[in-house]
């Protein structure tokens, strides 16, 4: 019988660091430049999908120095194979009258994209002045619906990743690192 405790049996399936705390840092900093330089002068509303990008939001609106104002949506996606759009029911959803700003969707993975697909459909459809997609991590490879985000922080391979707002079972979003989640564990 194993005598590996929790702690030891959490911490093992944290396989490798992809993505350095330092190297988020850098390219949210980034990131923040080009939105002060790009919306300037106008209203600029930050809209994330709760809850992988929380902490990506909180540090990126932390980051620019325009004023710009927060919104959070929660979304469920009923898929179960199908590759049609329309199954996106949002559970939480914003505050404000998006007509009125430029928005940008702060996200924190592009996987197949159908979730993102079908709000930024919602969202077109409420007239924004702009709307635009800036996501921290990119996985093309696993693409199923024809998505580009305007800015990808990180283009990764297609593995599971933890860490930085992203979960496996709700566990390893306080992470303040990407990393590769193992399977097996050890
Ligand atoms: P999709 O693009 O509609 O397939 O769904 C993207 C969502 O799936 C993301 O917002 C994440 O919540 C979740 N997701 C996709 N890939 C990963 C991963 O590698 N780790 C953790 N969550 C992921
Ligand atoms: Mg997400």
């Amino acid at each position: 019988m194993s005598n590996v405790g929790p702690l030891a049996e959490y911490t093992s399936r944290i396989k490798r660091v992809i993505i350095t705390q330092e190297e988020i840092d850098a390219a949210i900093r980034k990131a923040a430049k080009d939105i002060d330089a790009a919306y300037v002068g106008r209203p600029l509303l930050l809209v994330s999908i709760l809850k992988g990008a929380f902490i990506f939001m909180a540090d990126l609106c932390r980051a620019v120095s325009i004023p710009c104002e927060i919104g959070f949506m929660a979304a469920k996606s009923y898929y179960e194979g199908t590759e049609s759009s329309g199954n996106v029911t949002i559970t939480l959803d914003l505050a404000q009258d998006i007509s009125k700003y430029h928005v940008i969707i702060v996200e924190d993975i592009i996987d197949t994209g159908r979730t993102l697909n079908d709000i930024i459909k919602m969202l077109k459809a409420r007239n924004p002045l702009s709307l635009k997609v800036l996501t921290l991590l990119d996985k093309p490879s696993r693409r199923l619906v024809d998505l580009k985000a305007d800015v990808s922080l990180f283009t990764i391979p297609d593995l599971f990743v933890i860490g930085y707002g992203l979960d496996c079972g709700e566990l390893y979003r306080s992470l303040p690192y990407v990393a590769e989640y193992d399977e097996k564990g050890e």
